[in-house]
């Protein structure tokens, strides 16, 4: 048994002076004065005790433009550790020879040995035909209750406004949830096609294609979509401060429509594209201005955004050279693949270890967020719009002991030399930061102890989630 004694236990809701006591995986009691003879007692002297994040959006060891995403189910789940982060959800690309359950089966495979946190999946329906709908409800049985549409990227992962509508219709049936990537698909490949026909190749041709008003019009016509199908919908990774608006409009019309954001959306705009390693900032949907960043800050405080994830899905910025890993040489082609042409540039950015000491900093630290917020956002929300409350989102008895001891008091300039991300670069190098991840739980377990990594591959346990849609 272990006792953290003297905490300050935050929650969606309140925060209060506590002890957790934690038996094997689970917590066991959570109150004042807790006394438990032969525990292991860990005084944390009124330092914060949160439960470990739940990223819901991350791309692992995922392939792109003929490389994959630098951090595999191992180096990402430590890397999410390391920032106070011990759940995440990654998206399971269709092969269609596979078909679903075979390439459910694919990624389990990849995972499962590497896994050091706990995760879960989604799974990306990025064709649609009778096979393909026959074969959703069997992803309940795999544990796997969310679908990923896109409604960009033509002829490659994109349905049509029909095929959408039809899943999102079938999801409400099943009482699963569907994901949307909100662009405008036929803007994009012709602005792209124009774009290249002139010669411009430079990445911030990369914005330039994939217009804010796409983005936009393309979170209004999801939840008009889901408002017709009558079906719950999950807005990922919105960019821009008009989908703010619309997602607030469709929620304010009574569309079950929920919406997450994510670090770079906050912290970065389009002028990134213009720095000389702007390649680095390549993802889709792209950043965009200061008024997005600073309208997308106001929905987090507003609640008219749930849930802040990050998309993860890191890549070399010069993968010609090697970094050290766990005292290994290694190097991964990345963003220099797209040297001379921003189409091939892979698309993503690391931040699943940046999440919450950026949110933290920025949002709990200068006042526009509270840490009951912050908890909500980084964790509870996910947990229950997820199917994973309550055994994870919320320390509670009974529910897993996945716990983070957090410092508030700690300051330090952010960078490289502080995530373990596996990449050769930190988007927020430099930054000032206070507030600090100290000591972090998997089901009771120790994974991050100060600087120290105490987790191993394998650990990590594959989450099978339940159907139904928590609505917040
Ligand atoms: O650039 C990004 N975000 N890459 C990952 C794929 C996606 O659409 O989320
Ligand atoms: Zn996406
Ligand atoms: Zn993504």
């Amino acid at each position: 048994m272990i006792l953290i004694k003297n905490g300050k236990v935050i929650s969606a809701e309140k925060s209060v002076m506590a002890d957790v006591l934690i038996d094997g995986e689970k917590v066991k009691a959570v109150g004042p004065g807790l006394d438990h003879v032969g525990a292991e007692i860990i005084d944390v002297g009124g330092k914060l005790v949160m439960p470990g994040g739940i990223d819901p959006h991350t791309h692992l060891d995922l392939p792109m433009f003929g490389t994959v995403s630098s951090d595999d189910h191992y180096t990402g789940h430590k890397a999410a550790a390391f920032g106070g982060t011990t759940t995440v959800m990654d998206f399971v690309p269709l092969d269609k020879e596979l078909g679903l359950i075979g390439s459910v089966n694919k990624w389990r495979h990849k995972a499962d040995e590497k896994a050091a946190i706990d995760f879960s999946f989604h799974m990306n329906i990025t064709h649609l035909d009778d096979q393909i709908s026959a074969e959703i409800p069997k992803l309940l049985d795999e544990g796997i209750t969310t679908l990923k549409v896109f409604s960009a990227y033509n002829d490659r992962l994109r349905l049509d406004d029909g095929e959408i509508y039809k899943v999102l219709r079938q999801a409400k049936e099943l009482g699963m949830l569907v994901m949307l990537h909100a662009e405008n698909g036929d803007i994009i490949e012709t602005m792209v096609s124009e774009a290249l026909s002139a010669g411009h190749t430079d990445p911030i041709w990369h914005a330039k294609t994939r217009p804010g008003w796409g983005a936009v019009e393309a979170v209004l016509r999801g939840t008009a979509i889901a408002a017709q199908a009558e079906a719950p919908l999950y807005i990922v990774h919105m960019n821009t401060g008009g989908g703010a608006d619309m997602l607030k409009y469709a929620r304010e019309k009574g569309i079950l429509a929920m919406g997450e954001t994510c670090p770079q959306y906050l912290f970065f705009t389009e002028d990134e594209y213009l720095r000389e390693d702007s390649s680095k900032w390549v993802c889709s949907p792209p950043m965009r201005g200061k008024s997005d960043n600073e309208r997308l800050w106001q929905a987090l405080e507003n609640d008219e955004i749930q849930v802040f994830s990050t998309d993860h899905c890191p890549f070399f910025y010069d993968g010609t050279k090697s970094i050290s890993y766990e005292g290994e040489d290694i190097a991964i082609p990345g963003k220099e693949l797209g040297d001379g042409d921003f189409t091939k540039i892979p698309n993503g950015l690391p931040g699943v270890g940046d999440r919450m000491i950026m949110l933290w900093t920025y949002g709990v630290g200068t006042g526009r967020i509270s840490e009951n917020q912050f908890v909500a956002l980084t964790s509870t929300n996910a947990a229950r719009i997820f199917g994973l409350h309550p055994d994870k989102g919320e320390i509670r008895v009974g529910a897993d002991a996945d716990i983070l001891i957090w410092d508030p008091e700690r300051e330090l300039d952010y960078g490289i030399e502080y995530s373990h991300q596996r990449t050769d670069h930190n988007l927020y190098e430099g930054m000032k930061v206070r507030g600090f991840p100290e000591k972090v739980f998997l089901r009771g377990r120790l994974l991050v102890d100060g600087d120290d990594w105490k987790g191993a591959r394998g650990s990590g346990k594959f989450l099978k989630r339940k159907r139904g849609v928590e609505f917040i």
